[in-house]
């Protein structure tokens, strides 16, 4: 192992020599005549030096100048400085030390005490630095966990209130669905049969919320998703006839406290692929305990057969690995246009029926399974 390096700096050579004999066996003994050469010494191998002894008193820069500069330098902290002048005021032994000075060697030097005290204060400072870096380093990790502990707990408050919010647009699928069927039940009522087959709901989930913020280039955030996302709530009315379509699209916002946004006719006017639905975004109140506040759902609207054809399609969209893709699609465009010849051909049949129904009153009731 290379031996540590020392730093003798006296203006006397009688001083630096005798001292260089006490400590060559164990170091390699660096020397300078006066402080400007020390600090010269010092900028070049600071980072080699194990402990610096130092006389206070030399022509122009003295011991003090050495010090001011190693603490400008932050020298101090890992370099220790023994002192080895003949001063021997005590109000100069304190202010060398409030200055960071690790020691005194006081003359006349003997042999083993020079030893000794440099050993012990190399060994001090060494531990004391190992120590320094420990704790900077444990304090690093702290931050990092502090950091990451930080960064949890807003995740956690923003899923709190994502949690939150997601109960809202449950709670407004609830009532856009209540609304439906009561209009289904006062339907059925007055013209004995119901215009929707069933509803189904779902809750966008939450990769999906976050795919499409990230494809809007928004941020993800509660408010982004309240206000840029209008599917989060959806809800999907079967109606038998597409009539019926119309009728529950009218009367569903004419309640005074529903809010029609958007209404999207691709029944009147179907997407090149053939799909035909009727959609509406609408604002819908829900009651929550400490307010009444406005949500946004999807309804789709769709008679049977489309809606059977729509999960068909749907899933020739996710499929990435079909051959024959174009055909498919013509197939599915010639189904689609069978299918609303077919619906409004049973539409007609319905009508047929009903004024038949109506010339005899006894025929049929709402309770049955039709
Ligand atoms: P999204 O970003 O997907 O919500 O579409 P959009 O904002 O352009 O609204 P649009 O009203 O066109 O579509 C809303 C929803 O209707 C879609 O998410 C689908 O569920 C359904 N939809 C629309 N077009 C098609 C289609 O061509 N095939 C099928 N199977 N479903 C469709
Ligand atoms: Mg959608």
């Amino acid at each position: 192992m290379d031996m540590q390096k020392i730093l003798v700096v006296d203006d006397a050579e009688i001083n630096r020599e005798m001292l260089r004999e006490f400590l060559e066996i164990d170091y390699t003994v660096e020397t300078a005549a006066d402080g400007e050469q020390a600090i010269g010494k010092l900028r070049a191998q600071h980072g080699e030096i194990a402990a610096l002894l130092l006389d206070l008193h030399m022509p122009q820069a003295d011991g003090f100048a050495v010090i001011a500069q190693m603490r400008e330098q932050g020298w101090m902290d890992r370099i220790p400085v023994l002192i080895i002048s003949s001063e021997d005021s005590v109000e100069v032994e304190n202010q060398c030390f409030e200055l960071g000075v690790a020691d005194f060697i006081h003359r006349p030097f003997v042999d083993s005490i020079v030893k000794n005290r440099v050993k012990n204060n190399i060994e001090f400072f060494y531990c004391k630095n190992q120590l320094e870096r420990k704790l900077e380093r444990q304090s690093v990790v702290l931050r990092r966990q502090e950091q990451i502990i930080r960064i949890q707990a807003e995740q956690l408050s923003a899923a709190e209130s994502f949690n939150r919010l997601m109960m809202e647009y449950r709670s407004a699928i609830m009532e856009v669905e209540t609304r439906l069927k009561v209009l289904n039940a006062m339907f059925s009522e007055q013209y004995k049969r119901n215009p929707f087959e069933s509803i189904k709901s779902r809750l966008k989930k939450p990769e999906s919320i976050y795919k499409k913020l990230v494809r809007k280039e928004l941020p993800v955030t509660v408010e982004n998703i309240e206000e840029h996302i209008a599917d989060v709530a959806g809800l999907r009315v079967i109606c038998s006839f597409p009539d019926d379509i119309y009728r529950l699209a009218e009367l569903l916002p004419k309640q005074d406290d529903i809010i029609l946004l958007k209404k999207k006719d691709y029944i009147r006017e179907p997407k090149s692929n053939g799909y035909r639905s009727l959609h509406l975004i609408v604002s819908v109140p829900v009651f929550l305990p400490d307010e009444k506040k406005y949500m946004k759902a999807e309804v789709q609207f769709r008679t049977i057969a489309m809606d059977f054809w729509a999960s068909l399609e749907h899933k020739l969209k996710y499929k990435k690995d079909i051959e024959n893709t174009e055909e498919i699609e013509e197939q599915l465009k010639a189904c689609a246009d069978s299918i609303e010849a077919l619906d409004y051909q049973m539409q007609e049949i319905r009508d047929k029926i009903y004024e038949t129904r109506a010339a005899s009153p006894a025929a049929g009731d709402a309770a049955s399974m039709y």
